[in-house]
């Protein structure tokens, strides 16, 4: 059985000089590999398993990051499927001095738990509750159904595999 926090990591760090890209603000990339970090490790919580990145569908860049700004990145699963872990993570910025969070990104990411010889393996299953979680749910669906839709749109209209 498990508990209502199984489904959530929150990391929270400063945001360092060696962070930043050439226009003095926090790197993009950076941001992406917090991103990943997070939700690989609320991925691994949730099903045990060596997790692997499918698909980072969605990500958003809302508003620069500064050095010296407190950051979380709270990742929680959202939808579960054979071996998938449909996970939201959103990303908040604020002056360490006065804690007042700003949403700086967001997006959906996918994981696939695997075993020891890098196959799928079954996860628990996710069941959403609130309100809230069970339209977040509905909109990972939509992220996924666009991502798989444009997998089969490089396919068929350009050929790429
Ligand atoms: C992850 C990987 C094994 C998946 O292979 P695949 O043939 O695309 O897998 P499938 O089509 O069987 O899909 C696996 C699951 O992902 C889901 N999925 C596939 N494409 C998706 C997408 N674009 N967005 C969200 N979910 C997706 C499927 O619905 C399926 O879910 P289920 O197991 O719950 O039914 C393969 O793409 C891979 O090895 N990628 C590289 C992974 C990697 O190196 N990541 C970075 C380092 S960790």
């Amino acid at each position: 059985m498990k508990k209502s926090s199984d489904n959530c990591v929150e990391f929270c760090f400063l945001a360092e000089p060696t962070d930043v890209n050439f226009g003095g603000k926090v790197h993009g990339g950076m941001v992406m590999k917090w991103i990943d970090q997070a939700s690989y490790a609320c991925a691994a919580k949730w099903s045990k398993r060596y997790s692997v990145t499918i698909s980072a569908n969605g990500i958003r860049f809302i508003r620069p990051i500064l050095v010296g700004q407190m950051i979380t990145v709270c990742a929680r699963i959202v939808h579960t499927g054979k071996s998938s872990m449909h996970i939201y993570v959103v990303v908040r910025a604020c002056d360490p001095k006065d804690h007042n969070y700003v949403v700086t990104n967001r997006c959906f990411i996918t994981f696939m738990a695997t075993d020891e010889s890098g196959y799928p393996v079954k996860v628990a299953k996710f069941t959403p509750e609130s309100e809230e979680e069970k339209k977040l749910e509905q909109v990972a669906m939509h992220a996924k159904d666009f991502a798989i839709q444009l997998d089969q749109d490089f396919e068929k209209q350009l050929g790429w595999k």
